[in-house]
């Protein structure tokens, strides 16, 4: 199993060709069974990663860090305040300077335009760890996830996407299955599909790797016979507070609830990149609940999120063994 990807970058999905992408899923099965079993060999020992957050992160930042950490490398956490990025320094000298004191430099942000910019003058691997348009290490990680609680190959999966469809994981998930040759749907109102531009080169893409995508406006025809059930926040990172009347009123009938579940496959799963407001523990969720006029959850409700189909931390962790796999084939010598 020899990786093409020394030296690469991931700047979106499309960055990767689906042989690529599948290597990746299973160097992170092993990589993970290896961490478990206690024989896990650090690769990365004495290799260094920036790390440039200018939006916040739990999983991303943890998952990355202990990735390293595992591997023998060390990292840097960076943010706009305690550094030069952006305000001082353009973009370009940014990617410049770091490429001479780091192996690898991650960025999460709004702009997809800037972790472009960033690869294009780098002279080492820089990794998307979110932008407003792609999320694609979380597609490793959720591709894998659904891998682990399917009997199927994940080119006979059929799975769906509810909610938000035109931010970064309704984009991310719809191109991601196409490449992967999946059966995907969203179920979104119209007003909130991704990019007509999108949804046709994701069809093309679809075709030509044997997937079928469906986009409809009904939730439950959309997670008719699906496996794995996703959504994510209704109101992202960067959007206005004042988002979420509106987002509430629009997205009311895509919340995945136990009568939604009900009209996917028998054994679905539910799935969520997380955050989720799937109570009312959280500020958000309770301003959120107030809005939708319910006592629980948002985008999903609590009885599908304390439920056994829920394996969405599954999910989390795996962010920790596929950022892993990336590092260890982006950075290692074949
Ligand atoms: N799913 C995800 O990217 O989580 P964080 O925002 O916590 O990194
Ligand atoms: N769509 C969400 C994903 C969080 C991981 C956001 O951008 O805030």
């Amino acid at each position: 199993m020899a990786s093409s990807l020394f030296g690469s970058s991931l700047t979106k999905e499309l960055d990767l060709r689906p042989d690529q992408f599948t290597y990746l899923l299973d160097l992170a099965a092993t990589l993970k069974r290896d961490r478990k079993s206690g024989t896990e060999k650090p690769m990365l020992t004495r290799k260094t990663i920036a790390l440039l957050f200018e939006k916040t992160s739990t999983r991303t930042r943890a998952a990355f860090e202990t990735a390293a950490n595992h591997q023998g490398a060390a990292v840097t956490v960076f943010d706009p305040q305690s550094s030069q990025i952006g305000h001082k320094e353009s973009i370009a000298d940014t990617a410049i300077v770091l490429s001479r004191m780091y192996d690898a430099i991650m960025y999460r942000g709004t702009a997809q335009e800037t972790v472009e910019e960033l690869a294009k003058y780098a002279t080492v691997p820089v990794y998307n760890a979110l932008t407003d348009s792609w999320h694609p290490t979380q597609m490793l990680a959720d591709c894998l996830t659904m891998q682990e609680h399917s009997l199927k190959p994940l080119n006979e999966i059929k799975f769906t996407y509810v909610g938000d469809a035109r931010n970064n994981m309704g984009n991310s998930l719809l191109i991601t299955a196409a490449m992967m040759g999946m059966s995907f749907s969203i179920g979104a109102p119209k007003s909130l599909w991704p990019d007509q531009e999108l949804i046709t080169k994701a069809q093309a893409l679809a075709k030509a790797n044997g997937g079928e995508i469906l986009l409809t406006e009904s939730a439950t025809e959309a997670v008719a016979d699906s496996e794995f059930v996703h959504t994510d926040i209704w109101v992202s990172m960067g959007e206005p507070e004042s988002a979420w009347k509106e987002r509430i009123d629009l997205l009311k009938p895509y919340r995945v609830n136990a009568k939604l579940m009900l009209s996917a496959a028998p054994t679905a799963k539910f799935m969520h990149c997380l955050p989720a407001l799937h109570d009312l523990a959280t500020t958000t969720g309770k301003k959120a609940a107030k809005i939708l006029g319910v006592n629980d959850g948002i985008e999903v409700s609590s009885e599908v999120f304390d439920s056994t189909a829920n394996i969405a931390f599954d999910q989390a962790e795996n962010r920790l063994h596929t950022i892993k796999a990336l590092l260890v084939a982006t950075l290692v010598a074949p």
